[in-house]
């Protein structure tokens, strides 16, 4: 479904962001990719999603892709329900569909009350549900997700991989979904893909084939994948904080403070 080849990017001012990645995601996937701050996963996440071109390579998506970013980017002119609609009218789909198609949309995130109200008037969740919703008006094969939870308080976010995950089991659709939390990554992903410190390369894919709904820290096998995973995620991060030579800073990890490793960085 999805496929790059090669991919590199270099930014005109010389950042290598991406080197020769190669990645092959089937159809109905749930892939979680993780690297520490600066790694390039933004990056590969917009070459996929078409939104920039690479210096080498090519990235291929199958079918039609939706991205839902950090911070949810709706229209602040439109409401909830035009928000989610637009993706649609854009398409030139009928008035009576658009209606039928926000309405299932709405309920399925839980925003039918809010569907007057303008984006202001929402709490980050609501407004992330929304842009998910608008999302998903586009009928999507893939969904390109981007720290989506990232700027949410930990009960919204909670909250939200739970729908994520009931979406995902419902429609099937293929997802991408970028994260800086192992825990988050453990949770929802079947498959894990790891990133290097820039610049970026794949340096881990493992499938992460345990049942959902999923207790990371009550499985033997996510526990054994988490330990894993997160020394390499540290080694990585250290990677960043030598390259940056800046005395004592370190990008910020999320340390899951039950398998020990102390406070967040
Ligand atoms: N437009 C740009 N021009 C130059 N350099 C860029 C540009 N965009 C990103 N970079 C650089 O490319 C590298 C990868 O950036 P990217 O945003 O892809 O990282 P990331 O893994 O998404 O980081 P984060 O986890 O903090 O979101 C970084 O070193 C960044 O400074
Ligand atoms: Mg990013």
């Amino acid at each position: 479904m999805i496929t790059a080849t090669d991919l590199s990017r270099t930014y005109p001012d010389g950042t290598v962001a991406l080197a020769s990645t190669n990645i092959a995601i089937p159809k109905g996937q749930f892939v979680a990719l993780i690297g520490p701050s600066g790694c390039g996963k933004s990056t590969l996440i917009n070459l996929l999603a078409g939104l920039d071109q690479p210096t080498v390579g090519t990235a291929n998506i199958a079918g039609r892709s939706a991205m839902v970013f950090q911070e949810p980017a709706l229209f602040p002119w439109l409401n909830i329900r035009n928000n989610i609609e637009f993706g649609g009218k854009l398409r030139g789909v009928p008035v009576s569909k658009r209606h039928e198609q926000s309405d299932a949309l709405l309920k399925m995130v839980h925003l039918r009350r809010f569907a007057d109200a303008f984006p202001h008037q929402l709490s980050g969740g609501m407004r992330q549900r929304a842009a998910i919703a608008r999302a998903l008006m586009l009928e999507p094969d893939v969904l390109l997700m981007d720290e989506p939870f990232g700027a949410l308080d930990a009960q919204t976010r909670s909250l939200l991989q739970q729908e994520l995950l009931s979406i995902w089991q419902a429609t099937g659709k293929t997802i991408v979904f970028v994260t800086h939390s192992l825990d988050e990554a453990l949770l929802l992903a079947d498959r894990i893909i790891f990133m290097s410190a820039r610049p970026g390369m794949v340096v881990g894919d493992v499938l992460v084939d345990a049942p959902y709904p999923r207790d990371v820290y009550g499985h033997p096998f996510l526990t054994s994948l988490h330990t894993r995973l997160q020394d390499l995620l540290e080694k990585e991060v250290a990677a960043v904080a030598a390259a940056e030579h800046d005395d004592g800073w370190m990008p910020p990890l999320s340390v899951d403070t039950a398998f020990g490793t102390g406070e967040g960085i």
